[in-house]
């Protein structure tokens, strides 16, 4: 295999732009594998397993290693033939098979033993079929079963490993699945039957054709099979490490979304302001916020919540400067300080969108500026503790 993996980030070299998004064919660097396998020792021995399944092998990056090497029975899986034809020929311990991983999957169909000790390495496609970007390439590239159809391939996949009953699950996946409730609630039927074990952070850029701008926290997650599962309580109080060594929890910041609204509320029409929908930091920092027309994503503002709206409008320019780890947290806030600043918040936004509020003056904008300055380099010294 050292053949291929000589450059640590490997590009699916056989597939077009589109094909690679359809398949989410972004492959997995060396270090990163590496990184994978050594986690995951920390909970099972390879003799402790029987089978090793790869479902999404690609070229094989999750099938190297001593940890690997280690196992009685290993089998790599794909969808794309071609890759498949690729890996068999550095990997002659292995057993490949052209399979879906989403549809009519079972033990049986991998040649795996009912009772057999399974261990899942994988890094799925993820492929959030409903996001803006790259909206134009995006297409469901294979059948899935009815329960496990979700919006994006990766949720899917892991429901679909859900179903093998594997005793150890070693993935990468985003770390949006996780704390974002939505994902959470459809990962349910798998979060019954795993207890989240370790799980550490990395950033989507590490992967060869990812997007060099925006860069999204990536997990490397280590999943047993145990009776008490994964709560979102569990999650919410999770401290992830990320592979660079800092730390972070859910529970440690205030969020906006406990002060205003996010998302359409069609029912309090009629308000002098417009903001446009309010998903995570990484979308703030690519929407706009303040807006003039009645849009499908048009959020109307309740007067008196006006001046945390004009928070997130100034918060969207600091958001650069935030650990790319927090980029699917909502815009959180040190809303004691808030408090004081309220003012400061109004008088930049009004600043910055003269078409939509009275222009204020200059000399009362610097001082806003420099409170506003002085507020986020306090919240991002925090954020580094
Ligand atoms: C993120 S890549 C990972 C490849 C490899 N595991 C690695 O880590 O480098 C996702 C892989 O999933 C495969 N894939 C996409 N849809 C699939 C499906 N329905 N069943 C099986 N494999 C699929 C793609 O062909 C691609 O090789």
């Amino acid at each position: 295999m050292d053949k291929i993996a000589k450059d640590q980030r490997v590009s699916a070299k056989h597939l077009s732009f589109a094909a690679k998004t359809n398949l989410g064919s972004f492959y997995t660097p060396k270090r990163i594998a590496q990184k994978l396998y050594e986690t995951l020792a920390k909970f099972v021995a390879p003799d402790q397993i029987d089978v090793l399944l790869e479902p999404n092998c690609g070229y094989g990056a999750l099938l190297e290693g001593e940890y690997v090497k280690r196992i009685k029975k290993v089998i790599g899986a794909d969808i794309d033939e071609s890759a498949i034809a690729i890996a068999k020929s550095a990997f002659s311990f292995v057993c490949f098979k052209s399979a879906n991983a989403l549809k009519n999957i079972s033990r049986s169909n991998y040649g795996i033993n009912e009772n057999d000790r399974l261990l899942i390495a994988a890094n799925p496609p993820y492929n959030d079929l409903t996001s803006q970007i790259k909206n134009g390439v995006k297409k469901l590239a294979c059948e899935i079963d009815r329960d496990l159809l979700t919006r994006d391939l990766g949720l899917s996949s892991l429901l679909g490993f859900n179903r093998l009953r594997p005793d150890f699950i070693a993935v990468l996946h985003p770390l949006s699945y996780l704390i974002k409730k939505t994902n959470f609630n459809l990962l349910k039927p798998f979060m019954k039957n795993y207890a989240l074990k370790e799980a550490l952070i990395f950033n989507s850029q590490e992967f060869c054709d990812a997007s060099k701008t925006s860069g999204f926290p990536v997990l490397i997650a280590i999943y047993a099979k145990e009776q008490k599962g994964t709560s979102y309580e569990d999650i919410y109080h999770w401290r992830f490490n990320t592979i660079e060594g800092e730390s972070f929890t859910m529970a440690q910041f205030d969020y906006i979304g406990a002060y205003l609204d996010k998302y359409p509320n069609k029912k309090k029409k009629n308000s002098k302001y417009l903001f446009y929908t309010m998903r995570d930091i990484n979308a703030l920092k690519r929407s706009r916020t303040f807006i003039k027309e009645e849009i499908a994503n048009a959020v109307h503002i309740r007067e008196e919540k006006l001046d945390y709206y004009c928070y997130v409008d100034i918060f969207k320019d600091y958001a650069d400067r935030l650990p790319y780890y927090m980029g699917n947290l909502d815009v959180p806030i040190d809303n004691k300080r808030f408090e004081s600043l309220r003012d400061s918040f109004r008088i930049l936004s009004a600043y910055k969108h003269s078409d939509i509020f009275a222009k204020p003056k200059f000399d009362d904008f610097q001082k806003a500026q420099t409170r506003a300055q002085d507020y986020f380099r306090d919240f991002l010294e925090k954020v580094r503790l």
